[in-house]
């Protein structure tokens, strides 16, 4: 069957879906820290507040768009190479297994938080979600002290991967940006 742009990677842009996966989690991402950074410390056996409901719904959004994400990843090819030296394709390679390792991460360790506090938590608040150890739980209080860590980790693995991106739209000017930009005719490859 052919391959369609609305789904899957031709020529050398990624599909439609990957694109979509992509710019709806920076999207999120963007909201996300400063919520995280915002909202008000909350001490044992209190409930959480709205900006604190606010940033478990986001962040469990996040948490169901990469799974899906990286199912997606797996199971399809990702777009042919755009003439790169091998270490700069070890180097994106490796930043993105971390991007996607450390958004994981980030979201899993609040999830754990959530679970030491004793919360109930909802997907979409409207799933019941089970909590992943008893409350107080010394090991969910330890890997919940994980979270502010893993955001960092994060943080600095989109800076890295964004200074990459800028770096080849705007010294080496080649096609690496344009691969992931959401614009459709970046879907087609150029004329001959
Ligand atoms: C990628 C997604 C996420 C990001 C970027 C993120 C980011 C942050 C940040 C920056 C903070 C403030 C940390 C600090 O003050 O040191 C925070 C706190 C918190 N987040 Fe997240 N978060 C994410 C997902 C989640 C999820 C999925 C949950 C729970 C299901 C969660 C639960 C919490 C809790 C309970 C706190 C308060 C922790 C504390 O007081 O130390 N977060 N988050
Ligand atoms: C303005 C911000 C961003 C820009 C300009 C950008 C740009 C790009 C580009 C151009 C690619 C394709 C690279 C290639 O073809 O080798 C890409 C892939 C990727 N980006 Fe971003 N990105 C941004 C933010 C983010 C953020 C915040 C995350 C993660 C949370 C992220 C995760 C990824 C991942 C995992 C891939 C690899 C996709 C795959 O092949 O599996 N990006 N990005």
């Amino acid at each position: 069957m052919p391959k369609s742009p609305f789904f899957e990677a031709t020529g050398s842009a990624y599909g439609i879906t990957a694109k979509v996966f992509h710019w709806a989690i920076v999207l999120l991402l963007m909201v996300q820290f400063p919520i995280g950074w915002l909202m008000p410390d909350i001490r044992q056996g209190e409930t959480p507040g709205a900006a604190m409901g606010i940033h478990l719904f986001i962040g469990l959004s996040i948490l169901l768009l990469i799974v899906l994400r990286l199912a997606w990843r797996l199971s399809h090819p990702v777009p042919a190479a755009v003439g790169l030296h091998r270490w700069q394709r070890v180097a994106s390679e490796c930043v993105h297994w971390l991007l996607y390792a450390s958004v994981f991460g980030t979201t899993m360790t609040g999830w754990f938080f959530a679970s030491f506090r004793g919360w109930p938590i909802s997907m979409f608040a409207s799933m019941p979600l089970p909590a992943l150890t008893t409350p107080g739980s010394p090991i969910a209080r330890l890997i919940g002290s994980w979270h502010s860590a893993a955001g960092w980790a994060l943080l600095f693995a989109i800076a890295v991967h964004v200074l990459a991106a800028m770096f080849h739209a705007i010294v080496l000017r080649d096609d690496v940006l344009r691969r992931m930009l959401p614009v459709a005719y970046f879907d087609r490859d150029p004329p001959r």
